[in-house]
């Protein structure tokens, strides 16, 4: 009876510990719940790299940092792999106000935003994908890059948004959870 329990207390596969996540981020790829992100789509190395920040409380902000402690390296790996392959979150369906999609592409263009997150927004390497976002979750960390809230692996979108003003990432968030 002691051991079942014992057993029972720790979660054996990688599915069972994913279970959790995915009632939250959405099973599909595709989060219904406000400022929680998509997973589906996302670059593996994103993945992987945003999971060690959290674990390493270098991304901090809850519930995600309690989430990952103790989590290993293996499993951080392992799970990432999973979620990478989630379909591609859905895009918001009603249609872009003109004047505001261009705006975004303009911004898009000056800044080149889909230098790093590829042409199409489908994210490469540690840029994650942006296209079919939740908008709410997109203007939330484009203002915490800015005001340094939300630390980076590296500091690109820092510098990037420098410039950029808050009716700007209203914008760019309109346009990229939009994007199909
Ligand atoms: C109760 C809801 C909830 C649960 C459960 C949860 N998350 Fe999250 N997760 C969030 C929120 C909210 C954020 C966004 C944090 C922020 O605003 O910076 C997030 C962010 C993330 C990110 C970063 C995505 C990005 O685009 O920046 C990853 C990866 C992630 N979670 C994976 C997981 C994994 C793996 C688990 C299970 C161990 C998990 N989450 C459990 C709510 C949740
Ligand atoms: C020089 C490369 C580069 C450029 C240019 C760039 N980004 Fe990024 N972006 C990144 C990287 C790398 C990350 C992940 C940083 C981290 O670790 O948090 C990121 C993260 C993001 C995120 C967080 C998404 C998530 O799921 O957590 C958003 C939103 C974003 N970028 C929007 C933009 C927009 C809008 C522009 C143009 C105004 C832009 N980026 C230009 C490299 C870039």
């Amino acid at each position: 009876m002691l051991l079942l329990c014992a057993t029972a207390a720790r979660p054996a596969t990688i599915d069972d510990r994913l279970a959790p996540c995915l009632a939250c981020h959405g099973e599909k790829g595709q989060s219904l719940i406000p400022e929680v992100p998509s997973l589906g789509g996302q670059p593996v190395f994103f993945l992987t790299v945003q999971l060690l920040m959290f674990r390493e409380k270098m991304r901090n902000i809850e519930p995600m940092t309690g989430m990952m402690q103790g989590w290993s390296d293996d499993e951080l790996r392992r799970s990432a792999a999973i979620i990478a392959k989630l379909p591609a979150p859905v895009p918001n369906q009603d249609a872009p106000d003109p004047a505001r999609a261009e705006n975004a592409r303009a911004l898009v263009q000056q800044h080149r935003c889909n230098f790093c997150h590829k042409q199409d927004f489908s994210g490469e390497d540690n840029a994650p994908r942006l296209a079919g976002q939740r908008e709410d979750y997109l203007l939330k960390v484009l203002r915490e890059y800015k005001n340094n809230r939300r630390r980076a692996y590296d500091p690109s979108m820092a510098d990037v948004l420098h410039p950029l003003t808050d009716a700007n990432f209203q914008d760019l968030a309109h346009y990229l959870s939009r994007l199909k």
